[in-house]
């Protein structure tokens, strides 16, 4: 069965007498792991309390444009960029003729504008609105878009008709989007991942090491799992729990992280190199505690091995995919490592900017291949996994 662990679900309510069962769904998407925020159009505020919402998702609800707490006044840009999902349930005729259109004069139209996250819609309403053409026609139009529907289901409607229009339950509907999640994409596929970072020891109770959280690596071993891959994620130390279904190897320091993608190396398909590895290790661990004798201390420092340099030489050799973590020229640097690293993909990064990158919930990217390339604008980091997943699996077979 599908999960949403560690995806973030913005439940958009609008105005219909099926908002009620709103309230159930935010309990069934927290059931299958999603956290869940959530947004109210005016009309959903008139069937059911903002209250109610925001007791069962633990956080305010969202139903201002103009929002004077959002960061930058922007609450639509914030919410769009944290989403992983936009869930329209109930999605009344209205709103899906004001999302044909592409308004964005209230809350709802501005974040699935600004949105780049999968948007799963659940129409309710009467049932001759639904069979109307005005309404087919607008399906239809958001389906081209890529936009994912739900329901409705059929049967006797809160106006006394019978035929289709009513909301589906909430428990198919959280299915529905855990579903969407689960591509396939990497069926059958054996993925290695590196995560974290690694620990290089100065003496017993020291050591060097960076700011690297594990949060990219463990997003794109969800995302490799939810794509039907078989994966082994060599983690540095970090406080992540790992995704279900997925083989964990921790390790501390970069030798002991090289050992073990050797030895998952051979039969793999695919190396996702997301872990930030201390480049050099002090020469010698001091066996007891360093004493402070003197005002300064210079610490000798030697070489570590290029994990995935080292896998990208072997033979059989899999897809290899690096990380390169940049603070300037992020896009020179980054094709400097594609060419030298022998790699298939390189994902930039500039962890300049401490709202992305290193221990962060979100990143943006600049990925980047032999013949082309893909900017990715800021977005959390579960999304940029889906997206490097879904590149990994488009370029292996093209
Ligand atoms: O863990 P988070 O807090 O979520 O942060 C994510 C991240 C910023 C760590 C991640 O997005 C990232 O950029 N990872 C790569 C960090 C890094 O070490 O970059 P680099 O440019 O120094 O290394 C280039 C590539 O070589 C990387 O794929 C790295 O994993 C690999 N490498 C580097 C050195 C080494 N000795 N062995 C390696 O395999």
């Amino acid at each position: 069965m599908g999960h949403l662990n560690n995806r973030r679900v913005l439940l958009a309510v609008c105005g219909g007498i099926a908002a009620y069962k709103s309230a159930e769904l935010v309990r069934r998407l927290q059931d299958l792991g999603a956290e869940v925020r959530v947004l109210m159009t005016r009309g959903a505020q008139e069937f059911i309390t903002p209250l109610t919402l925001q007791a069962l998702s633990g956080h305010a609800v969202h139903h201002s444009l103009l929002d004077e707490e959002a960061e930058r006044g922007m609450g639509h840009i914030e919410l769009a960029r944290w989403a992983d999902l936009l869930l329209i349930a109930p999605t009344t005729a209205d709103a899906l003729a004001r999302l044909v259109a592409g308004r964005a004069d209230d809350l709802l139209g501005a974040v699935a504008l600004a949105t780049p996250a999968p948007k799963l819609l659940a129409p309710a309403m009467n049932q001759q609105m639904w069979k109307d053409p005005a309404t087919q026609g607008n399906v239809t139009t958001l389906e081209n878009r890529g936009i994912h529907f739900v329901g409705p289901a059929a049967g006797e409607q809160a106006c006394g008709d019978v035929g289709p229009g009513r909301m589906e339950e909430p428990e198919f509907i959280a299915r529905a989007a855990a579903a969407l999640f689960a591509t396939g994409l990497l069926a059958g596929q054996q993925v290695l991942i590196t995560a974290g970072p690694t620990r290089e020891p100065l003496d017993p109770v020291r050591y060097i090491s960076n700011h690297s959280s594990g949060r990219m690596g463990y997003a794109l071993a969800q995302a490799a799992v939810d794509a039907g891959a078989r994966v082994t994620l060599v983690s540095g130390p970090v406080t992540l729990t790992a995704p279900e279904r997925v083989t964990v190897r921790p390790v501390t320091t970069a030798q002991e992280m090289l050992d073990a993608c050797l030895e998952h190396s051979k039969t793999t398909d695919i190396f996702i190199s997301c872990a930030a590895v201390a480049d050099y290790r002090p020469i010698e661990i001091a066996s007891q505690k360093i004493k402070k004798h003197d005002a300064e201390l210079s610490l000798s420092l030697v070489r570590n091995p290029d994990i995935l340099a080292t896998v990208s030489r072997s033979t059989p050799r899999p897809y290899c995919v690096g990380f390169a973590a940049e603070t300037q020229d992020l896009r020179d640097h980054a094709l400097g490592k594609l060419q030298s690293k022998n790699l298939d993909m390189i994902v930039g990064n500039d962890v300049s900017d401490p709202r992305i990158g290193f221990n962060s919930d979100e990143n943006a990217a600049l990925l980047l291949w032999a013949d082309g390339e893909r900017a990715v604008e800021r977005c959390s980091k579960h999304t940029l996994a889906q997206i490097i997943v879904e590149e990994i699996a488009r370029r292996r077979t093209s």
